[in-house]
């Protein structure tokens, strides 16, 4: 029997939550608080499921969400998520059709872009995703470290202080980085306020600490505690989750706090920006190691809408020759950039560079890389033309999208 690709219904979201869970080799929690997250997050007209003979052997879903862009402008975004095929039924195309439901869907909705985390980095290439905004793990050796004093004042608070402390702050600092996404209420309390026992990986509960300075919220930090006791010496770690503030020195201080906990000398992050910038402010840099992961997938579904959204900080004009290979936005296009915007529009000019959508979408947020990109053959023309294309679609502050969905 044919296998059938639809949205799924209030009824089925158990089986859902059941296969996706397995997918992930973990068991759906039965219990209200996780069946109210899913209610709450997700969109039943953005999630699918195939079925075979009625029972449910792929799922994916989608969140809706606004991505800040170069330049300080957003953009609406279908976030694929829950992408999962159950083992008997793997290798059987249902991925290939699950994608061109959802890039439809997003179509559908004008969405110019998809974005995604991928279990794996081999498995979205071929839909033309690109890795957009790659992200930084932290093992920080708090104490040699040398993190200068807080100049901010800082302050461990209750959740209900930092339930009205944080999004204000986020609202803040959130067009000013590309990559970074809208959070809605329940967004916030699922995955930011609520703290269930499952998610702590044997460390404390989430600790909530705001930056204040003159009495206003400057920055927010969260981290957790890990006790580790090494022949009698402390060895403990902070889990850091999020940490932003409204400048480098809100930043900073909550750095110190974090960096400065007694008993737990090992601090850890990840999803930072790849321009991450303590090692620039510490004494001891090399206490600060770094490992470069993938981070934020975009794929560009309309090329004009697209690259018309975001902010350019040059003044310039080139024709790029985009190729999709699943049909969905490739084509030639003159990209007209200045400080005030641009525009983009199909041409039968001649093209100054050739690439593909994946290694276009993988610039879209500002990510540096067109020059190795052209080194490896993955952008073709002449390098003047490349080193323009860099210069107009570079972002000075490295894109970063802080959270996986
Ligand atoms: C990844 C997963 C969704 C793939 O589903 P699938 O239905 O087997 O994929 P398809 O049969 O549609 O495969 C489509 C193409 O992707 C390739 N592919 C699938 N999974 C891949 C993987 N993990 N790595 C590399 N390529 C992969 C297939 O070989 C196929 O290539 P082809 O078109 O050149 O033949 C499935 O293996 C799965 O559920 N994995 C566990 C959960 C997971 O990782 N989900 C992804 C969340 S981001």
């Amino acid at each position: 029997m044919a296998i059938d690709i639809r949205p799924i219904v209030k009824e089925e979201i158990p089986a859902f939550r059941h296969v996706i869970s397995q997918a992930f080799g973990g068991d759906a929690v039965d219990d209200e608080e996780s069946r109210q997250r899913f209610d709450d997050q997700v969109d039943l007209g953005r999630t699918y499921a195939a079925f075979d003979d009625s029972r449910m052997v792929a799922t994916a879903a989608a969140f809706t969400f606004d991505v800040s862009l170069p330049g300080g402008a957003v953009t609406p975004m279908g976030g694929l998520t829950m992408v999962g095929v159950r083992p008997t039924h793997r290798r059987r195309g249902l991925l290939n059709r699950l994608m061109t439901a959802h890039f439809d869907d997003c179509r559908d909705r004008g969405e110019w872009i998809s974005g995604l985390f991928a279990s794996e980095s081999s498995i979205y290439g071929r839909y033309g995703f690109g890795d957009a905004a790659p992200a930084i793990e932290v093992e920080i050796n708090g104490p040699a470290a040398g993190v200068p004093a807080a100049t901010d004042g800082v302050r461990l608070v209750d959740i209900e202080e930092a339930r009205k402390a944080f999004p204000e702050v986020y609202e803040q600092i959130r067009p000013q980085r590309p990559g970074r996404l809208s959070r809605s209420e329940p967004w916030w309390e699922h995955r930011h306020f609520r703290d269930p026992e499952a998610w702590r990986r044997g460390a404390s509960g989430r600790r909530y600490v705001v930056a204040y300075r003159d009495g206003v919220a400057v920055g927010y930090c969260t981290y957790r505690q890990k006790e580790k006791w090494e022949r009698g010496i402390p060895s403990g770690t902070v889990r850091v989750g999020e940490l932003f503030g409204i400048d480098a020195a809100a930043q900073l201080s909550l750095w110190s706090l974090v960096c400065s906990v007694d008993l737990f000398p090992n601090v850890e992050a990840d999803m930072l920006p790849a321009d991450f910038e303590l090692p620039m402010q510490v004494a001891n840099p090399r206490m600060v190691q770094r490992r470069i992961l993938d981070g934020l997938y975009v794929r560009i579904l309309d090329v004009p809408g697209a690259l018309e959204a975001r902010g350019y900080s040059v003044d310039d004009s080139l024709v790029l020759e985009i190729e999709d290979t699943m049909g969905v936005a490739g084509g030639k296009f003159r990209l007209e950039v200045s400080h005030e915007g641009a525009m983009c529009g199909a041409t039968s000019d001649e093209a100054d560079l050739k690439l593909d959508v994946a290694t276009l979408s993988s610039l879209y947020l500002g990510a540096d890389g067109a020059g190795p990109l052209h080194r490896v053959g993955k952008i073709e023309g002449d390098i003047h033309a490349v080193r323009r294309f860099d210069a107009a679609m570079r972002s000075d502050i490295a894109p970063s999208c802080p959270e996986m969905f």
